[in-house]
């Protein structure tokens, strides 16, 4: 099994980008919830957030569904949501220190599984094998919600698709990403193509119901249902 930790990201380990990060990334929480109302995920719902970071979905869901638990493999990160379930007091959450491969889940299949943008932490082959766990943790019917960066250019493309990634942050910044971030994330990071991606999810007994590429090819967000 690799060490999911070694694999977790340089910036996750970090106490300190743990800290500034709401700040520098909105995970549009609010609206995710909307969309999965939409798709039934209502208050008796159950869910697992896998690479759930500081819990922005996490601490959303939680006013709207029954039961959250939130798995991430980096303590800085998932400490930075245990202060908020602590401030808020909020009952239905469970913080998980655990990876993808080696979370256990105890209980009752779920009605939802989200994560954003953690998956590219795990290599090709066992981002297999982590999709095939998550869907076995969920109920026939139930939803994948997947937004990751997922590259949908073709190789031959790639080097003008990463160079307009790249030239679209400062190369320094008080705060927010730099190019220096995203350059890490394409030498050290193990996103894919959709191309590679979407034939794992299938492989794992899911059907894409819905794929969204966003303009500039990097990013992928998904809905999956389990068969
Ligand atoms: C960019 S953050 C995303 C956090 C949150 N999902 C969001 O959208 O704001 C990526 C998170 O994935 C976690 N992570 C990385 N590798 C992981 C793994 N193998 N299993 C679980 N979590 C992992 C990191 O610790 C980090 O908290």
């Amino acid at each position: 099994m690799p060490d999911e930790l070694r694999h977790a990201g340089r910036e996750h380990l970090d106490a300190a980008h743990a800290a500034r990060y709401d700040d520098i990334e909105d995970a549009g929480a609010a609206d995710e919830i909307m969309l999965l109302r939409e798709l039934g995920i209502d208050e008796s719902a159950t869910v697992v957030d896998f690479g759930a970071g500081t819990g922005q979905f996490v601490m959303e869901a939680a006013s709207t569904v029954r039961q959250v638990t939130a798995v991430d493999v980096s303590p800085v990160m998932l400490g930075r949501l245990e202060q908020k379930v602590q401030l808020t007091g909020v009952q239905n959450v469970e913080c998980v220190l655990a990876g993808f491969l080696s979370y256990v889940h105890k209980g009752e299949p779920v009605d939802l599984v989200y994560s954003r943008y953690a998956l590219h932490h795990l290599p090709d082959f066992w981002k297999a094998l982590a999709l095939g766990m998550m869907a076995q943790i969920l109920r026939p019917g139930g939803i994948l919600r997947l937004w990751d960066v997922v590259y949908s250019f073709e190789p031959a493309e790639a080097a003008r698709w990463l160079e307009a990634w790249m030239a679209s942050v400062p190369v320094q910044a008080e705060s927010g990403w730099t190019r220096d971030d995203l350059e890490e994330h394409v030498r050290d990071e193990n996103s894919t193509f959709t191309w590679l991606l979407e034939p794992m999810l299938v492989k794992a007994g899911l059907s894409i119901e819905r794929a969204e590429y966003s303009e500039d090819r990097m990013f992928a967000r998904y809905i999956c249902v389990k068969n």
